[in-house]
């Protein structure tokens, strides 16, 4: 048997271009998946209704929606999707302005807010370009510690990062980790991957798992199999 805190550790990415296609996922899901992701494909196909529809139904919803502007402008976008209830919020963790900005937002609202600190496409070369004098893992960490002290609740990062994320922040701290691949499977174009069992070694709190169930030929048992994983870490 497996409990709500365990089931709640997986996050299931509803990467799907239309509102019927994710609907249908859901419910072939069920009462096996507990916390969805929407992102911004899904956000123009309907997407804040579905999170609306699955939070009534008792799910728990990411809006994975990467805010990054003026401080006022980031407060209000905030605050109006702490309306909708739902769970977590991805805010880009460049800079104390907007995540104070964000914060502010949140206000007394149980929204959970997540940095992303380096967009895990990005190699050292992009940030040369960018004239930023860090490695890529030097930048994840000292966003991550920016992000704990402005008042974010956690992070996104890989597996690969985040045992390095749990060593500097403290142990409230969420760690969140997309990029979640059985041992042999299809990685996609997915490059810093780790296993369940790896992930929540390394600190993980929750794992965001999306190709391996959302195209899986029986979503159910991909589901149960990525939940056995978990149980068993
Ligand atoms: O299909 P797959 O399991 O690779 O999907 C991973 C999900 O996590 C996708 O929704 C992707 O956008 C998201 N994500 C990621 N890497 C990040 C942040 C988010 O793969 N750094």
């Amino acid at each position: 048997m497996i409990d709500r805190a365990t089931r709640d550790k997986l996050i299931v990415a509803l990467d799907l271009p239309t509102y019927d296609e994710a609907r249908a996922l859901v419910d072939r899901l069920g009462d096996t998946v507990s916390f969805y992701k929407i992102g911004l494909e899904l956000l123009f196909a309907d997407g804040l209704s579905l999170a609306q529809e699955l939070k009534r139904e008792g799910k728990r919803v990411f809006l994975d929606l990467k805010f990054l502007d003026i401080g006022n402008t980031v407060e209000h976008a905030v605050a109006a999707a702490a309306k909708l209830g739902v769970d977590f919020i991805t805010v880009h963790g460049h800079d104390t302005k907007t995540m104070t900005a964000a914060v502010r937002g949140r206000g007394a609202s149980n929204l959970k807010l997540l940095a992303v600190t380096v967009l895990t496409n990005l190699d050292q070369s992009d940030l040369d370009e960018q004239g930023i004098a860090a490695t890529p893992g030097g930048l994840v960490v000292g966003r991550a510690r920016m992000a704990e002290n402005a008042g974010f609740d956690g992070v996104i990062a890989s597996g690969q990062e985040a045992a390095a994320v749990r060593a500097e922040t403290g142990p409230k701290f969420l760690i969140v980790t997309p990029g979640i691949r059985l041992p042999g499977a299809e990685t996609g174009d997915q490059s810093r991957i780790t296993t369940p069992e790896e992930a929540l070694r390394f600190g993980a709190n929750h794992l965001v798992v999306g190709r391996p169930i959302n195209a899986a030929r029986d979503p159910k048992a991909a589901a149960e199999t990525f939940l056995a994983h978990i149980a068993g870490a």
